[in-house]
């Protein structure tokens, strides 16, 4: 067979997936009570799955063009210079925090013992990898309504050990990152936004993940989906390099998949203790890990990138309803608040139940779920207070009284793109209707 015969069929199969899509995943009516209201979900069309099984007639499998596009055009929209892309969020955070420890950046390097702030309400995988370096987490209170750190509670944590702040810009609430940003400064501190729940958001006129020295972004159930994926930032070709290393099994070679002699001297190196001549794309500079994407992944996310702006508008639009319609029960919940000086693109739609309220969050949740709205917790709550973190090694600056709060009353309910705002109103009217069930 040749190429144009096969290049046919290719326009053949995609014709069939865009067909294939409209008879397989028809538009749903609402029924209020018996359809799901989830938290968090896929939206696509025809086109994310013609790029999947694009990428899939391809068979290259690992890393490839799609991977390629979908960073240039990535990093553009973060308003980054490089981006890579890993297996996951956690991975992102994993590689970023790794990369701060890198023998390459020389005195700036952390080393084990070395502090870090981070906040004590949020995802267990901000705050882990600095623990699986050896580095010890410094942990902070979140403010209530804005789920993120006050400044003033970041720079009292700042002690003559610490090296960096690894933040997540929570539920897509963006922290005060030009603050953090002087804090760094003045202290020569490392930054790493974790902007998972957070792609789109703005500080300043400015997109967060854009500010510090690396970002990671995101988990594919959040504001774009590849089914799993993750994705560092930096400014730097020197930290690209660090990053990539990590990612791809720790090797010094930067050649991409595929590609035998990208630095024209594959067996002209001498490192280490290694004989000279040897196979560049054998030698190891950094103690890594194998954290890389599938194009198959990859070619979901570049269909998805077109529809982000939409996605965030959506996001933003599903929140302002909510804080609307939720409104009048102000005496009775927390409600969500966008930090000062941001545009956040909203996770989730934050609730905590006031300790006033004449119920607690466990009734108000059990009351969404039975008319089928999803919910979610804040994370892990007080990560501090999690079966996992009782004998780290650590330091807290101040009580962390919010953050007990937040994993006694705290909940979220979903705005992502894919709710009506027939869903959206239905939401509203269960949250009132057991309120007013309650007074
Ligand atoms: C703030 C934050 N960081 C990191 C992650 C981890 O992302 P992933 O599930 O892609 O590993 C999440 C996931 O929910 C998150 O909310």
């Amino acid at each position: 067979m040749d190429n144009l015969k096969a290049e046919a069929l290719r326009h053949q199969i995609l014709d069939l997936v865009a067909e294939y899509h409209k008879q397989a995943f028809p538009p749903r009516p609402f029924l209020g009570g018996i359809s799901t209201v989830p938290v968090s979900g896929k939206v696509f069309d025809e086109n994310e799955l013609q790029h999947l099984v694009d990428s899939s007639l391809d068979f290259w499998l690992t890393t490839g063009r799609f991977a390629d596009q979908f960073e240039k055009g990535f990093a553009k929209v973060m308003g980054m210079r490089h981006a890579m892309l890993c297996n996951s969020g956690s991975s992102a955070n994993l590689l970023a925090v790794s990369a701060l420890m890198s023998p390459r950046l020389g005195k700036r390097a952390l080393k084990e013992g070395d502090e870090v702030v981070t906040v004590a309400a949020g995802f267990p995988t901000t705050v882990n990898p600095i623990i699986q370096n050896r580095l010890v987490p410094v942990f902070v209170d979140a403010e209530l309504a804005t789920y993120d750190a006050s400044l003033e509670s970041i720079e009292a944590a700042i002690g003559p050990k610490t090296k960096a702040i690894v933040m997540a810009h929570t539920l897509g609430n963006p922290f005060d990152v030009e603050g953090v940003m002087r804090l760094a400064e003045e202290h020569k501190l490392w930054v790493v936004e974790d902007t998972c729940d957070a792609v789109g958001a703005k500080f300043a006129g400015k997109p967060v993940g854009s500010f510090g020295d690396l970002s990671t972004s995101f988990y594919p159930a959040h504001h774009m989906t590849m089914g799993e994926g993750g994705c560092v930032l930096v400014k730097k070709a020197s930290m690209k390099k660090i990053v990539e290393s990590l990612r791809d099994w720790g090797r010094d070679c930067w050649c991409p998949t595929g590609e035998e002699n990208t630095c024209n001297r594959r067996f002209d190196w001498q490192l280490g203790e290694l004989p000279y001549g040897y196979d560049h794309k054998y030698i190891y500079s950094h103690i890594g890990y194998n954290l890389k994407m599938t194009d198959m992944q990859a070619a979901i996310g570049v269909a998805q990138l077109d529809k982000l702006p939409e996605f965030i508008k959506a996001r933003n639009r599903n929140w302002k309803r909510l804080r609307d319609g939720l409104k009048a029960l102000d005496e009775f919940f927390i409600l969500p608040e966008a930090t000062k000086n941001s545009e956040p693109s909203w996770f989730g739609f934050a609730l905590s139940v006031r300790s006033e309220a004449p119920f607690e969050r466990l009734e108000v949740v059990q009351h969404l779920e039975s008319r089928r709205i999803g919910t979610r917790q804040l994370f892990g709550g007080n990560l501090l207070r999690q079966p996992a973190y009782l004998n780290i090694p650590m330091r807290v600056v101040g009580d962390l009284k919010n953050a007990d709060i937040i994993a006694n009353s705290t909940f979220w309910i979903g705005v992502y793109p894919g709710l009506t705002d027939e869903m959206i109103d239905f939401m509203i009217a269960t949250v009132h209707e057991f309120v007013d069930s309650r007074r």
